[in-house]
């Protein structure tokens, strides 16, 4: 390694298989917005389509979830102007690059994955080779653009340590230092926010019950009343953070509240610290709607006009070609598939 010095660049991606959650939010979408607002990276935000088909999705409601999505992230504060927002399929050095990695990357990796078993379950032998290979084009997202730094939730850290893997393996196999190795940025109180009836599962859209999280879609009652019903334990919160190690739901219950209010854990205790769920959930819920009911609101006005989304993926996925042909490009050539 010769250690190449790569430019200040944010890559991360989230999937329009569904509606976002408040996981989704807290955990990259608002960490997305602020890395964007530091002005310290540049920034690149991709609706990873090509993931979502990894698993069944009627098309006209892939469709639909991609520009639902692309209003999400506006509406949270992702700028077009400033980051570049686009769907992976538009840009196809992802999926060509994706190609590569598949022949740099071994089986053996991708079956220690435990996204790949949670979601393959017993069944593998029936899960697409779309969903097995998952990793790999994840890894081509953040290297086409020689991605130095990807904001994420918890439940990535698995697959960014592959995708160093990947670029470690593909550097020393061909005598280069072309890949950056990727720094995960995993940070701040709800990197993994758990579902509301299980406190030792994520929130997901997957989900089969929908009373399991918050939606972006969600309207004050809807979301008082998912809080209201939010499984917890009969005790009333303590004065400590660290007394809630053995109280999962509470604590996801904080960890929510801390993010949304932008506080510390600690000053979220020494406030709410004797109170009981009935005092608590209440304020929470008042918070989260106040956080999330404008951003609803823009994200339907964005809704209305589903041409200029179009418009604005476009342009998006102009720019993220600009920046991952090249890439890919060098790559092929680094491999001796012709040029030189
Ligand atoms: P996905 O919805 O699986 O495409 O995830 C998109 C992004 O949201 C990734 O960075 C995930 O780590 C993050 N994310 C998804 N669910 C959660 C959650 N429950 N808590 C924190 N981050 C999450
Ligand atoms: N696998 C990620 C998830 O489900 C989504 C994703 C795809 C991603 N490509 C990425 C995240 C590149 C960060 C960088 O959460």
């Amino acid at each position: 390694m010769t250690g190449t010095a790569f430019t200040p660049r944010v890559f991360s991606g989230i999937q329009p298989s569904g509606g976002l959650t408040l996981g989704n939010y807290l955990g990259a979408l608002k960490r997305f917005v602020d890395m964007q607002d530091a002005g310290t990276h540049e920034c690149v935000y991709c609706l990873v389509d090509l993931h979502a088909i990894t698993v069944w999705q009627n098309p006209d409601d892939l469709r639909k979830q991609t520009r639902e999505a692309a209003a999400a992230f506006m509406a949270a504060g992702v700028d077009p102007a400033r980051s570049v927002l686009f769907n992976q399929s538009q840009a196809p050095a992802h999926a060509q690059l994706a190609w590569a990695f598949n022949c740099v990357a071994r089986m053996g990796w991708m079956g220690r994955m435990t996204q790949w078993k949670d979601k393959a379950g017993k069944n593998s032998e029936q899960a697409s080779l779309g969903l097995f290979a998952y990793p790999a084009l994840m890894a081509a997202d953040i290297l086409a653009y020689h991605a130095t730094h990807v904001p994420v939730g918890e439940d990535q850290k698995q697959h960014l340590e592959l995708t160093r893997d990947i670029a470690a393996k593909f550097n020393h196999d061909f005598g280069v230092d072309f890949f950056p190795i990727t720094e995960p940025v995993i940070d701040g109180p709800a990197t993994r926010v758990m579902s509301l009836r299980d406190g030792t599962k994520k929130m997901s859209k997957s989900d089969p019950s929908d009373m399991s999280r918050i939606n972006f879609s969600d309207d004050a009652d809807k979301i008082a009343q998912k809080f209201r019903k939010a499984r917890t334990d009969p005790e009333p919160l303590p004065a400590t953070y660290a007394e809630l190690k053995d109280r999962p739901e509470a604590r996801n219950l904080i960890d929510i509240y801390a993010a949304l209010a932008a506080k510390s854990t600690d000053a979220v205790m020494a406030e709410v610290g004797g109170q009981g769920w009935g005092q608590f959930k209440p304020h929470l819920a008042e918070v989260a709607v106040e956080v999330l009911s404008p951003m609803t609101g823009e994200m339907n006005r964005f809704m209305d006009d589903p041409a200029e989304i179009d418009r604005i993926l476009g342009e998006g996925s102009a720019k993220a070609r600009e920046i991952s042909e090249p890439i890919l490009a060098k790559t092929y050539e680094i491999m001796g598939m012709i040029a030189s």
